[in-house]
């Protein structure tokens, strides 16, 4: 992958095997026909983090369960696929870095010793460059950052989706071995949750199961006195789990911190280790890695 065509748009030559393995997924009656074959990478568990709606927290989430899984001793690789908004560098402050070793393997940004992220900011010339992507070209992108990438043995791969369902989940779905299904994540309010639900059909439709919904800015911490304040309704997350029959993985409070540790590029849970907001964090965790591994 080289970076100058990450600026410019391009028309993708048809005859090329990305295209050819797009077309072939046209027909909508089983999205998962006519597949390429999995990307060959180590990997016991591939999780997607997804939303039915912009915003609710996936980024947040990913950065910090990798974090808190990497922490519980598992190797861990947060793989971004928002070509188009890449924030999880940002939010671990390494949005400067750049991927390397590209004659081999690329090399991922380690972040400690068992947490790898890649993404496709790593490959941009400058923060400000956008991605001018057709879909099969971002299928190409993919399939490298699973096969061409030096993950090494990862016990979990995160995989930070953009919002919605689209072409990215679908093409993750198809190559990565692996896919113990999605997160979905949401917040409170109806209309997210509404959003939640097509989310997890979505999903049904790809043949995976849905691991389990996580409320996000559930309830806000207040920064004065520490307290929880409702600001909006609550629970919505679980009774979007119970409609669907999947498991409820958690809700994670609305923390003043949290948006301040993403600004800053300090991940949250790197630096609260006793508050309710980690409390949360580490048992959403432990409920993902009991519905994954049991
Ligand atoms: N629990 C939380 N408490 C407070 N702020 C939060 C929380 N979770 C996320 N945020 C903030 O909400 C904003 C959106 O979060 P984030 O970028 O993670 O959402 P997203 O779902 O990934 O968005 P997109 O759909 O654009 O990819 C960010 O400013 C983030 O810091
Ligand atoms: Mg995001
Ligand atoms: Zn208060």
């Amino acid at each position: 992958m080289t970076t100058n065509q990450t600026t410019t748009p391009q028309k993708c030559d048809e005859s090329c095997s990305t295209c050819s393995s797009a077309q072939q997924q046209g027909a909508p009656k089983s999205v998962l026909k006519g597949l390429p074959p999995k990307a060959k990478i180590d990997v016991k568990h591939v999780i997607l983090v997804l939303s039915g709606k912009g915003g609710v927290g996936k980024s947040t989430v990913s950065v910090n369960l990798a974090i808190a899984l990497a922490n519980h001793g598992k190797n861990v690789g947060l793989l971004d696929l928002d070509f188009h908004g890449p924030s999880i560098p940002k939010m671990l402050g390494i949005e400067d870095q750049r991927a390397t070793g590209f004659a081999k393997a690329i090399e991922p940004v380690h972040v400690t010793g068992n947490l790898s992220v890649m993404s496709m900011a790593f490959l941009l010339p400058d923060k400000s460059s956008p991605v001018i992507w057709r879909g099969p070209m971002k299928m190409g992108a993919i399939q490298q950052f699973l096969a061409e990438v030096n993950w090494g043995s990862l016990d979990y791969l995160v995989v930070d989706l953009p919002p919605g369902t689209g072409d990215e989940a679908l093409t993750i779905a198809q190559l990565a071995p692996n896919v113990k299904g999605a997160v979905i994540v949401t917040t409170p309010q109806e209309v997210a949750v509404m959003d939640a639900i097509k989310a997890a059909k979505f999903i049904e439709k790809l043949e995976l199961p849905v691991i389990g919904i996580i409320e996000n800015m559930s309830g806000m911490i207040c920064p004065h006195c520490g307290e929880t304040i409702n600001l909006f309704s609550k629970g919505g997350g679980k009774k979007a789990a119970e409609d669907l029959g999947v498991p409820y993985l958690g809700a994670i409070p609305l923390d003043p911190e949290m948006v301040k540790a993403g600004d800053e590029g300090k991940p949250y849970i790197l630096q609260h280790a006793d508050s309710p907001t980690r409390k949360a964090v580490d048992a959403v965790m432990k409920n993902l890695v009991q519905q994954v591994e049991s």
